[in-house]
């Protein structure tokens, strides 16, 4: 989706501003601009498509300004186009805006603009607001230090929806005003200079002390401050963030891409999110979680809460917490959760899994269920993203930057951190389970089983080049094996555009086996000793009917002998997506590449679907 990034400060604006486009070229966009603060005013400059084609501009060489903001869009209102691309201004060019989010009543507006005099050239729901700006800029009688905030603010009252907005203005050139509202937006100090992004690993080889903006705070930005105000223009005191990430985290490191990179990671991420949250003495804890054994015993469900991956990691999970915790667990969509008034009460705990922490509809999901008297728990990768702002508990997965639009990392760690979660509950309620022992045992071989794994890539790299050019490839598994046929099947899909789905193998005969035809291809998991045989026969009833298949597995399949087996190590089977999406991961990659195609940004995808 859409991404930001601006600078104040004394060096030139142009090379920051376009360094940080490229950094969030991975959200996915279709146009890129920039505006800066030059001598004779605002000069703006965009163009339709990559970065590389707006730095073609002839006009962007003439650049000099040390404040400027810049933007890459993902075409919602209007299609890409010179003209739609940001930054927007008003017809005088005396502010310059660029905007993520949605506004929902733009048209409402651009007919209220269009009464007093304003004019348009482009279909976005963007450019209201620098017209809406210079429209109170104009309207106010005093002429102080505060009348482009002022603006700012009268404007953003307006304003429904969603947004992220940075703005510059030729009657306020030493300065500019920040200001989100459910979209993300985060500033960078150092030393004589505020940098400012959607995403932190944009500007992170800047800085690594962040202020993190709650909504509607007004951030007034000079070169060597920031201040910040509510919309009454009292001043609200901030804290530096210092966030731990590694600058290079976010960048290839000699691999292809930054999949590739991301799913030879796990190992490492895994580790990071067990870190101390269960030792080799089998003590499990989790920092700033304090869940009353009077609390928890009062609960009749758990919902988890997620979107794609995320969503993934929520089905991956939900036996542990029903097995251990003995507490009724429900997944759901958040985009369908939201809207069917779903049956929570103060005896329902909702968790949300985002990656990101900026998921709208999770964060929509998630604002509801407070209304319904719930308690909330984010489960994110982000440190200061919204949902952990919103949630009454946090924990973060610690997995590190994730670059690439097609989740690996953070799904492995999501389902580690869940389990844990699990684990933690069920010791909070002392509930005694022999199962526990074990799991801890088996999370902490984890990283290393996984490295063990990432060994198998050449065997999986063969059958993707017999199979890359395939129309529909199906993936097979019960129970545990499931949810994690299902996050293999969407990993697919999502990079190499082949059409693919996941069935639970037993519900194969009411429908799906109509599909199998000769030469389709099957995947098929197995890691449940009690479920295999059954997940066997289904798959015999494929080959029958002419399906090749890959098998993934750590059970002994006897003396059945399919074709395609990458034998993946022991482990309890309810944890046990973990490994077995790993190779599937891979073959997920390998088939994009074979493709030819662009693994890291997938078409008409984005990183974070930060609007509706
Ligand atoms: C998008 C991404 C997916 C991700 C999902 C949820 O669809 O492309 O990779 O799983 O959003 O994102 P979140 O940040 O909430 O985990």
């Amino acid at each position: 989706m859409c991404g930001i990034v601006g600078y104040i400060g004394n060096k030139k604006a142009k090379p920051i501003l376009i360094n940080g486009l490229l950094r969030l070229e991975y959200r996915g966009y279709d146009s890129a601009g920039v505006a800066t603060v030059e001598k004779n005013g605002i000069t703006v400059v965009k163009s339709k498509g990559r970065v590389a084609a707006l730095e073609s501009v002839k006009a962007i060489d003439s650049l000099e300004g040390t404040i400027g903001i810049a933007h890459t869009r993902w075409a919602t209102h209007g299609k890409p186009s010179d003209e739609n691309s940001h930054p927007h201004t008003d017809g005088k060019k005396n502010f310059a805006v660029v905007h993520n989010g949605v506004i929902e009543n733009y048209n409402e507006l651009r007919e209220f603009l269009g009464k007093n005099g304003y004019s348009f050239y482009s279909e976005t729901d963007t450019e209201v607001i620098p017209n809406l700006i210079d429209y109170y800029y104009q309207k106010d009688s005093k002429d102080d230090d505060k009348k482009v905030l002022r603006a700012v603010i009268s404007a953003c009252s307006d304003l429904n929806g969603s947004f992220a907005l940075e703005i510059i203005s030729t009657f306020l050139p030493e300065k500019m005003i920040v200001v989100r509202k459910d979209s993300p937006l985060v500033i960078g100090r150092a030393n004589g200079e505020n940098y400012i992004s959607s995403d932190i690993p944009a500007i992170l080889s800047y800085t690594k002390d962040f202020y993190l903006l709650n909504d509607l705070e007004y951030v007034v930005l000079s070169r060597d401050k920031a201040e910040f105000y509510d919309k009454n223009l009292n001043v609200i005191k901030k804290d530096v963030v210092n966030i731990d990430w590694n600058a290079s985290a976010a960048e290839k490191d000699g691999y292809a891409d930054f999949m590739l990179k991301e799913i030879h990671e796990q190992p490492k991420s895994i580790r990071e999110t067990i870190g101390s949250r269960l030792t080799s003495d089998g003590i499990c804890s989790i920092e700033s979680l304090e869940l009353s054994k009077e609390y928890l015993s009062s609960l009749n469900k758990i919902y988890i809460v997620a979107c794609g991956t995320a969503m993934h990691a929520g089905l991956a999970t939900k036996p542990l917490f029903e097995k251990l915790c003995h507490i009724q667990t429900e997944v759901d969509i958040a985009s369908e959760f939201r809207y069917r008034d779903p049956l929570i009460d103060e005896k329902t705990l909702v968790i949300f899994i985002s990656q990101s922490g900026e998921t709208a509809d999770t964060i929509a999901a998630l604002k509801l269920s407070k209304e319904k008297g719930a308690k909330t728990l984010a489960v994110s990768n982000v440190i200061g993203s919204s949902i952990t702002r919103e949630a009454d508990y946090t924990v973060y997965t610690h997995a590190g930057p994730e670059i690439a639009v097609a989740s690996t990392k953070a799904y492995t760690s999501q389902v580690v951190l869940m389990s844990i979660l699990a684990i933690y509950f069920a010791e909070v309620l002392e509930i005694n389970s022999d199962l526990i022992p074990d799991l801890k045992k088996a999370i902490l071989k984890l990283p290393s089983q996984v490295e063990e794994v990432l060994k198998i890539d050449s065997m999986i790299k063969a059958f993707a080049k017999k199979v890359y050019t395939e129309k529909d490839i199906f993936f097979l598994g019960r129970g545990i094996d499931y949810a994690a046929a299902m996050e293999s099947s969407l990993k697919l899909k999502e990079i190499s555009y082949i059409h693919s789905d996941a069935y639970a193998a037993g519900e194969l005969k009411h429908g799906s086996i109509a599909l199998i035809e000769k030469g389709i291809t099957v995947v098929s998991i197995m890691t449940d000793p009690a479920l295999t045989p059954k997940t066997i026969s289904n798959l015999q009833e494929v080959i029958t009917r002419g399906a090749k298949t890959l098998v993934v597995t750590n059970q002994d399949l006897g003396d059945k002998v399919f074709d395609n087996v990458v034998k993946i190590p022991e482990t309890i089977s309810l944890i046990s997506p973990v490994l077995s999406v790993v190779p599937l991961q891979l073959f997920a990659y390998h088939i994009s590449k074979e493709k030819g195609l662009d693994v890291d940004k997938p078409r008409n995808l984005a990183k974070s679907v930060t609007v509706e």
